[in-house]
């Protein structure tokens, strides 16, 4: 047992079922109200996971898609290694359609594939084999990952600070310890106390719902603000600093995230807030030149019209848009806190350094 473990119990929403072969996760949609756990078995299963946000979070996406590519793989009939070649393409493609902002999804299928490609010489089923191990290591490194973003942001912090974070970055979004959310708990550990403010996150409440859950669970000092309060909390001193998480960093720092994270980015630049973006690796594009070539995700009306598809909350039929991610210009974060290090502004510059040092 980590020492971490031995303090706190830090939930984990991703788990890999050896004895079943089958993707454990705990399904977001349904907290805090339950916490239930579910096993997906096959590609259709983890797709149709991701797509309906049951598992979320970049990193955790990228986990349950490597996974997901294994299950559709080893369902394969194939004979050899072109045979199933062509069947893990065809996988590969159907997840890389679950949705299309987290740059962790990509990164996951292609390093799945990496792995196909280096056991071609092997057998069918120790190809199979060797997919599973991918999928697993890939979870593993993403918790130790995780923990490195944790302890470069904690430097950025003081004792007694009120943080504000936005959406849920948190353990529940990645394979522990969460990115925006793991210095506060790393920090708790050492004895800091942050007070953090979390934003509740229309439309689907990913700070209400998650954030603040998971948090209050963890023993954390939290409080739970609706989105259009950012301004007055940092208006009244409370927040001395914004730690966010993200879907897709590109080249320029320019960062997707959910939809709302650039209006708090604004308000924080107009109170001399630092703004903090907490970014795996793997959540860095460098093949996006700017915010421009991200891929913003649009998601259904209901979730706007609608409270969790119970009662209307809107007019019938009215117009609805409703982008999923928003992009921060990077002219308004103050760093990017990768597992490698701190990056600053110029972001051309800094992040492949970063990668350099891997
Ligand atoms: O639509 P979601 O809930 O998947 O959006 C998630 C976010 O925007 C998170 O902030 C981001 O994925 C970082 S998770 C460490």
């Amino acid at each position: 047992m980590d020492k971490h473990e031995s303090e706190f119990t830090m939930i984990q929403s991703v788990l890999l079922d050896d004895e079943n072969d089958t993707l454990i996760i705990l399904d977001q949609t349904v907290l805090p109200n339950e916490k239930v756990f579910l096993h997906l078995k096959d590609m259709k299963d983890v797709w149709e996971a991701i797509y309906a946000l049951k598992v979320r979070g970049a990193p955790a996406i990228g986990i349950a898609a490597a996974y997901g590519l294994y299950l559709g793989t080893k369902a394969s009939k194939a004979a050899d290694f072109d045979q199933l070649r062509q069947d893990f393409g065809k996988v590969k493609e159907y997840l890389a359609c679950s949705r299309p902002t987290a740059v962790n999804l990509f990164w996951a299928l292609n390093r799945m594939e990496n792995r196909l490609l280096q056991e071609a010489d092997r057998s069918v089923a120790e190809i199979k084999e060797a997919l599973r191990q991918e999928a697993e290591l890939i979870r593993e490194e993403d918790a130790k990952v995780c923990e490195s973003i944790g302890k470069h942001a904690l430097t950025l912090l003081k004792e007694n600070w009120g943080i504000l974070t936005h959406c849920n970055a948190g353990t529940i979004a990645t394979a522990k310890y969460g990115t925006a959310l793991a210095p506060i708990y790393l920090g708790q550990e050492q004895g800091y106390s942050f007070k953090v403010y979390a934003d509740e996150t229309r439309p689907l409440l990913q700070g209400a719902r998650l954030t603040a859950w998971e948090l209050k669970e963890a023993g954390v000092d939290v409080t739970l603000i609706c989105d259009n309060m950012s301004s007055i909390v940092m208006k009244e001193g409370k927040i001395q600093a914004v730690l966010v998480g993200c879907d897709r960093v590109a080249a320029n720092g320019d960062t997707a995230n959910k939809i709302g994270t650039s209006g708090v980015a604004v308000l924080a630049k107009h109170y001399g807030i630092p703004f903090y973006v907490c970014s795996p690796l793997s959540t860095i594009d460098l093949e996006c030149k700017t915010g421009d070539d991200i891929h913003i995700e649009l998601r259904p009306d209901a979730e706007v019209t609608t409270q969790w598809y119970e009662k209307p909350m809107a007019p019938e039929g009215v117009k609805v848009y409703n982008p999923a991610f928003d992009v921060t210009d990077h002219s308004l974060i103050t760093a990017i806190v990768t597992e490698n290090g701190i990056a600053y502004a110029p972001f051309e510059e800094s992040l492949p350094k970063m990668f350099a040092q891997k």
